[in-house]
């Protein structure tokens, strides 16, 4: 079975930045609280009649078109992944493909929260392995902005939050030793409300009330702590099995790109690899924690400022919501 590749990456950030100051007008939150406990200094926020969370992941495509040398008619198929959605049914695939002017392709969305991109890297890479499609459209988008309690209440979740997409194109490997090495997918509904967003949901006969909208059970809710410790768990955890599995130690990866959650949990799975800090990517300084889309934004950037050359050791690593947790590894 043939191996597919990451032949081209890109991002899309909107325009409006909103830095912790800001938020400090709103709820009873610090500029020191948020950088301490989380690394993030400023976000970006999404603007309306301007972003959406399609057209953010078809902005972030055609930059990953051009660097494929590809056109958005070569595409054979799009896998979206956002815990975002434009709408809450159809998917934002379909309207990502409306956005690209292609027809007939089929759109899959997947629903894997912080995982999703790397959920969707996997399914993609699965169908240019069995030769089913050549070029597949990978997108992570979110919007987090327009869903989020700015009170007080909400402030352990809304200062996290960033908006923003990232986008990858695969294509077959011309060798089994270079691109995707290896993808590993895992989850544990165990924990499924401890970092979810529960109204409105199917299993209410009201879907939505407005108790739910006072209660702000509408909003995102995260059990910090316990999140915290199963990321700091998982992520090694899974970035290990990508290495055994290819047989490689983590001193010989060249970059390290996991999901921005919080740049302490990226500095103690840095330590716990061995891995000098420059190895590691982080900017969840500059976008905050944007769910599908962070590690393909890690991606694309690191990639714009040549911390990844061709035959380099890449491993991308995600933990969140589900709970999931997934990671690749990739010879550039
Ligand atoms: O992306 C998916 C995966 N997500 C993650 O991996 C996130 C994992 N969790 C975290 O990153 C951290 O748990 C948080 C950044 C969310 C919170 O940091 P923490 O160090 O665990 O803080 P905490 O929740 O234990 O709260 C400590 C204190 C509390 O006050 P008391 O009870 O000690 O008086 C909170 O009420 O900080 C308070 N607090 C805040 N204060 C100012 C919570 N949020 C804020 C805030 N500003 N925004």
């Amino acid at each position: 079975m043939r191996n597919s590749k990451i032949a081209g990456v890109g991002h899309y950030v909107p325009e409006k930045v909103v830095t912790n100051k800001d938020l400090e007008k709103l709820m009873d939150t610090s500029d020191e609280w948020i950088r301490e406990r989380t690394g993030i200094v400023e976000r970006r926020y999404f603007q309306e009649g301007i972003d959406t969370t399609a057209n953010m992941g078809a902005n972030a495509a055609q930059k990953a078109l051009k660097m494929a040398n590809l056109d958005a008619t070569d595409i054979d198929m799009i896998v979206f992944a956002t815990l975002s959605p434009d709408y809450m049914f159809p998917g934002s695939g379909v309207l990502l493909q409306r956005e690209l002017g292609l027809k007939e392709i089929p759109a899959l969305d997947i629903r894997n929260q912080c995982s999703g991109f790397v959920y969707a890297l996997s399914v993609a890479d699965q169908f240019i392995k069995t030769g089913m499609y050549d070029n597949i459209l990978v997108v992570g988008s979110e919007i987090h902005s327009s869903g989020l309690d700015f009170s007080t209440r909400g402030r352990g979740v809304s200062v996290i939050f960033g908006d923003g997409a990232g986008a990858a194109v695969l294509t077959p490997s011309e060798s089994n030793d270079k691109g995707i090495l290896s993808t590993h997918l895992h989850a544990d509904g165990e924990f499924a409300e401890e970092l979810a967003v529960i109204d409105p949901g199917s299993i209410k006969n009201n879907r939505l009330t407005h108790e739910m909208i006072d209660e702000g059970t509408i909003y995102p809710y995260m059990n910090g702590n316990l999140v915290f410790k199963h990321a700091v768990t998982r992520f090694p955890e899974v970035i290990q099995e990508a290495l055994n599995k290819n047989g490689y130690k983590a001193t010989d990866i060249d970059m390290l790109i996991p999901h921005q959650a919080n740049l302490r949990i990226t500095s103690y799975i840095q330590q716990k690899m061995g891995l000098p800090a420059e190895k590691v990517m982080s900017n969840i300084q500059k976008y905050g924690n944007t769910t599908a889309a962070s590690v393909p934004i890690a991606l694309s950037e690191a990639v714009q400022e040549n911390r990844i050359k061709e035959g380099d050791l890449v491993c991308l690593a995600a933990f969140g919501s589900g709970f999931t947790w997934a990671s690749a590894l990739i010879r550039w």
